[in-house]
């Protein structure tokens, strides 16, 4: 696995060879970036990765300073999983200057996620459209885990006529359900043990679409009384259309559950597609 930190030397290493499937990632590496780099393999001849903590997505009161970085153990995990090139820029290789052009997502970035963390999705659209830029990939993949995310920079991609096929991967979760995460790593062990909750309760509201129910407000509310009576902290539950993540008026549409809840310090998200 080729390392290169300077956009030139990527470029050079890069040339115009093969058919580029790109993962970005800002590393502390678990199953879940590693499902993506396998899936990657399948749709072109050369995976790329990326590790960058990106400072412009976090929020001043969020944990850009203590996200964990693990670098050495995140180059054995992706050489393990046969990835080719890793592009690990410095903040000074990304932004020598300050970034002041920047991607502004629409109304939807003030929603779920974005009305929690202001600016988050501004970040993350600008930080992807450079690296998509400077690694010029035919494909890229990201995970289902960051829903909102993922329905984002597809909608960035579409609408910027990028010429990219933005793939998305299923949700690795521990064998009890909680789906991986970089800020697992922040739960106490009684926290831990708790934490599946969510994911219970995401399959339960599932159930009872599929099984009939159309009042989805109903079923948030009482999702979130009962998280709330466990000692969490919930931000939203949302019943919401795939497609846009706006309200679902009913079930005849393809529908995904997302859900944001503070257990102790950590925010834990997840979803759940109907
Ligand atoms: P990060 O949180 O490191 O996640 C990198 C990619 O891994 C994202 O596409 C995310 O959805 C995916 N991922 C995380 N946990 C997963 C799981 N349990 N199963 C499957 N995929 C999972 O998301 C980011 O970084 C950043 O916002 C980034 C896109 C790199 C821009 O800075």
């Amino acid at each position: 696995m080729q390392i290169h930190s300077s956009i030139p030397e990527l470029r050079s290493t890069l040339g115009s060879r093969g058919r580029i499937v790109f993962v970005p990632t800002m590393g502390n590496l678990h199953e879940g970036h590693i499902s993506l780099m396998r899936q990657a393999r399948e749709h072109g001849d050369r995976v790329v990765a990326s590790i960058f903590v990106n400072r412009l997505q976090f929020g001043p009161n969020e944990d850009f300073d203590k996200y964990p970085r693990t670098f050495e153990d995140d180059c054995e995990k992706l050489r393990a999983a046969g990835v080719d090139v890793l592009f690990a820029p410095t903040e000074r290789d990304l932004y020598p200057e300050p970034q002041q052009y920047l991607v502004d997502p629409p109304e939807i970035q003030n929603q779920l996620e974005g009305e929690v963390r202001p600016g988050h999705f501004r970040g993350v659209s600008t930080v992807v459209l450079k690296l998509f830029n400077i690694v010029q990939p035919q494909v890229a993949v990201f995970g289902k885990k960051d829903y909102q995310q993922l329905m984002v920079l597809r909608n960035m991609t579409r609408q910027l006529a990028l010429p990219i096929d933005i793939v998305g991967g299923e949700t690795v979760r521990a064998a009890d359900g909680l789906a991986l995460s970089s800020r697992n790593s922040y739960l106490s062990s009684s926290e831990r043990a708790e934490a599946p909750r969510l994911n219970r309760l995401l399959n339960r509201i599932r159930e009872a679409v599929l099984g009939g129910e159309t009042d989805f407000v109903k079923l948030e509310r009482a999702t979130a009384v009962e998280l709330d009576n466990h000692g969490w902290k919930t931000d939203y539950i949302a019943v919401r259309r795939q497609s846009d993540l706006q309200v679902a008026r009913g079930a005849n549409v393809p529908l995904v559950v997302l859900a944001a809840s503070r257990l102790g310090a950590p925010r834990l998200i997840d979803n759940i597609e109907i």
